[in-house]
């Protein structure tokens, strides 16, 4: 069985002048960075959410099979966790290069990591840290203190990405 890495963020302790030139020079790139709800949360945006987050979990350590197109709108989005102002994008020109989904969970208090991810050939330009500030604004925003994410322990990327934002071990 898998044993999961269980990071969490402090969210009042996190201090996003850290991270802030990341989305600075990746929109000097000529990024421009959205929500799923600002681009309409339509069928063409939600194929290309699809493409994009396909791509991206190509790479995620014991991840199997992917959804199907029909699966991924059925289990992904068509739920009641999917939040489209939660759904961070950025696109240079007409590509989808980066995600950060993030879902909220009132009862239990605290906001998940549902996705990151970063087209291969844009990796390693802190493009993650970009779209993830903003998903970060975003928990910020709706008043949660806590966002937590789950990685496979092969995930040396993401797990390391996490770190880097202030994410430490899951206590309990
Ligand atoms: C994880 C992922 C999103 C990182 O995207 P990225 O844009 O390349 O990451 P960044 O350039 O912003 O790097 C941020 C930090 O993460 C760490 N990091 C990123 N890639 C790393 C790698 N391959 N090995 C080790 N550390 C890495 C580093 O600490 C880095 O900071 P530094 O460059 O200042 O040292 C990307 O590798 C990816 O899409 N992976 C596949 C999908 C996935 O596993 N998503 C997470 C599951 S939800």
């Amino acid at each position: 069985m898998v044993e999961w890495v269980k990071l969490e963020l402090d969210i009042d302790g996190f201090d996003e002048t850290r991270f802030e030139r990341y989305l600075h020079r990746a929109r000097s790139s000529g990024i421009r960075f959205t929500t799923m709800a600002a681009l309409g949360d339509a069928p063409q945006q939600r194929r290309a959410l699809y493409d994009l987050n396909k791509a991206c979990s190509a790479d995620i350590p014991g991840r199997g099979p992917f959804y199907t197109y029909d699966e991924y709108v059925a289990q992904r989005i068509d739920v009641a966790t999917f939040n489209p102002n939660g759904v961070m994008v950025g696109i240079r020109g007409d590509d989808w290069i980066a995600m950060s989904a993030t879902s909220l969970h009132p009862e239990q208090q605290f906001a998940f990591s549902e996705m990151t991810g970063v087209l291969a050939p844009h990796r390693r330009g802190g493009l993650s840290l970009a779209v993830k500030l903003l998903a970060i604004r975003f928990v910020r925003s709706e008043g949660y203190r806590r966002l937590v994410a789950f990685h496979h322990p092969h995930n040396e990327a993401a797990i390391a990405m996490n770190r880097r934002l202030g994410f430490v071990d899951q206590v309990g």
